[in-house]
């Protein structure tokens, strides 16, 4: 627990950059990151940049993985999390674009898409770290309340509720916000060795509750942390409200 979403985000963004620098990545073997978009990393991603520019990590061996993508906007749309990726790290970094992983919405045909995600996460030997942040109903990527646990990836219809939050980004239109989305499932994250969510603001106190005093339940997908020997949640004071 830090005291703010600054704070957090210095700590994740330093934890991720000791964990690469330990990991001693090569090309033969690189790091593997499995990565959310939304605002709950944006300051980390801000600060993983400053740490590469002063040269304390690099991102030359890294593979990243991002958690999910929405359904039927295009990749270059100002809102697509193609966009977010490498608008706030990508192009300010030095990973290799060849290393970058991101679900294609616009495939199509979608169940080889996210097959081929699966194969390929496996083909690298598995996500190292899981970085992810969840929404205010303790959703985790678009894995939705009552997504099963067992998930792999795999396109997914938004609710409601979801659609309301992310319509901040649509000129708070809740109309304009894509109906559905390609998303890895909460078991595709729970098989990384680690994995770690931010967790920041008053909004998210009653997710938070869940997951750490309630019991495992596919109704808050983010629940499965529990069942993870390596789970991590990394939060601000705001956050904690409601434990
Ligand atoms: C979206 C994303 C999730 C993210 C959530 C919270 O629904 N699919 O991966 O965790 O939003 O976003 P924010 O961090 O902006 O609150």
């Amino acid at each position: 627990i830090q005291d703010n979403h600054r704070l957090t985000s210095k700590w994740v963004a330093n934890y991720i950059a000791r964990k690469i620098n330990l990991a001693e990545p090569t090309l033969e073997r690189p790091f593997v990151l499995g990565l959310p978009t939304g605002s709950s990393p944006l300051y980390t991603y801000h600060e993983l940049i400053k740490l590469y520019q002063y040269g304390a990590v690099s991102f030359r061996h890294v593979v990243t993985f991002n958690m999910d993508e929405y359904v039927g906007i295009p990749k270059d749309h100002p809102q697509s999390y193609h966009t977010f990726m490498w608008d706030n790290l990508f192009n300010q970094i030095d990973i290799l674009p060849g290393n970058v992983n991101i679900l294609n919405g616009n495939a199509p045909d979608i169940k080889a898409e996210c097959q081929a995600y699966e194969d390929k996460i496996k083909a690298v030997g598995g996500i190292d770290l899981f970085l992810g942040g969840i929404g205010p109903d303790g959703h985790l990527a678009f894995n939705e309340p009552g997504s099963s646990l067992a998930s792999r990836t795999r396109d997914k219809e938004l609710n409601y509720d979801t659609k309301l939050a992310n319509s901040r980004f649509f000129d708070n239109d809740v109309n304009k916000v894509p109906n559905s989305s390609l998303t890895v499932g909460i078991a595709t994250v729970m098989d990384a060795k680690e994995v770690l969510i931010i967790v920041n603001g008053y909004n998210k106190a009653r997710a938070l509750h869940h997951v750490v005093e309630e019991g495992v339940n596919h109704m808050w997908t983010i629940s499965a942390l529990q069942l993870h020997p390596r789970g991590m949640i990394v939060c601000d004071e705001s956050a904690t409200y409601e434990l």
